[in-house]
């Protein structure tokens, strides 16, 4: 209980740091999460005290919340290019490279990333790690005929699950299932990333490499603010 409140102590404090970077005016992406949620809510508060943003959504959990909290939400196309994307990640190392995807919206959350001019991760320090793979990496496949991906990944030694969710397999908001693969250790993320891709029936792998900008990590009461270049 104690580790979680730290946790989530650390969430909000890395959090509300990131929406330190939102100014008047700006289109705004949102990932999906518990970490996100603080963002969305300190947003929320200063949308209330005057701030003019809009936002992008990657996932309906992160639609309604943003909705109740009064954000004016629209869509990618015609935002085109926000200006800032504020998202989690359930490991990242120094190298601006993470897994993503254990809430299951990766898809979106990467389409949203790569068409926005800046990324900002959002972290407790539980997620900083030397080396990705001890998290399973989420691979998202189309339903049918997801038994002979899952069967390759078998083949591959890459000890795939498919998730699951109130006994029925768990459906994106695209619809589609994920593969969680249980690597423990991933040594080149780059490739790895292409191998799974090349594979037919995959939609993306939830390895984010090289799109975050900027990380901020809750360290106790403070926050690590590690930056790609300068925001
Ligand atoms: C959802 C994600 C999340 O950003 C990731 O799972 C971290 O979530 P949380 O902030 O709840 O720990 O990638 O698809």
């Amino acid at each position: 209980m104690e580790e979680k409140n730290k946790q989530n102590s650390e969430k909000k404090l890395a959090a509300e740091k990131a929406v330190e970077f939102v100014k008047d005016g700006m289109i705004v992406g949102i990932g999906t999460g518990s970490t996100v949620f603080y963002a969305i809510k300190k947003l929320g508060e200063l949308v209330q005290n005057g701030l003019n943003i809009s936002a992008v959504s990657t996932s309906d959990s992160t639609t309604k919340l943003a909705g109740a909290e009064g954000i004016r939400l629209i869509n990618l196309d015609k935002a085109v290019r926000p200006d800032i994307n504020i998202d989690g990640a359930d490991e990242a190392d120094r190298n601006f490279n993470g897994i993503k995807g254990g809430g299951g919206a990766l898809l979106f959350e990467k389409i949203v990333a790569l068409s926005s001019v800046k990324n900002i991760w959002i972290l407790d320090s539980s997620k900083n790690v030397e080396q990705l793979g001890k998290f399973p990496l989420p691979v998202e496949v189309i339903p049918f005929g997801y038994k002979r991906v899952l069967n390759i990944f078998k083949e591959m030694k890459y000890y795939p699950e498919l998730r699951i969710k109130n006994n029925n397999p768990y459906l994106t908001d695209s619809g589609n299932y994920i593969l969680d693969l249980h690597l423990e250790k991933i040594e080149d993320a780059g490739i790895l990333d292409k191998e799974i891709k090349l594979i037919t029936g995959v939609v993306e792998t939830g390895l984010f490499i090289n799109i975050a900008d900027v990380i901020i990590t809750g360290k106790n009461n403070s926050v690590e603010i590690l930056r790609k270049e300068k925001l």
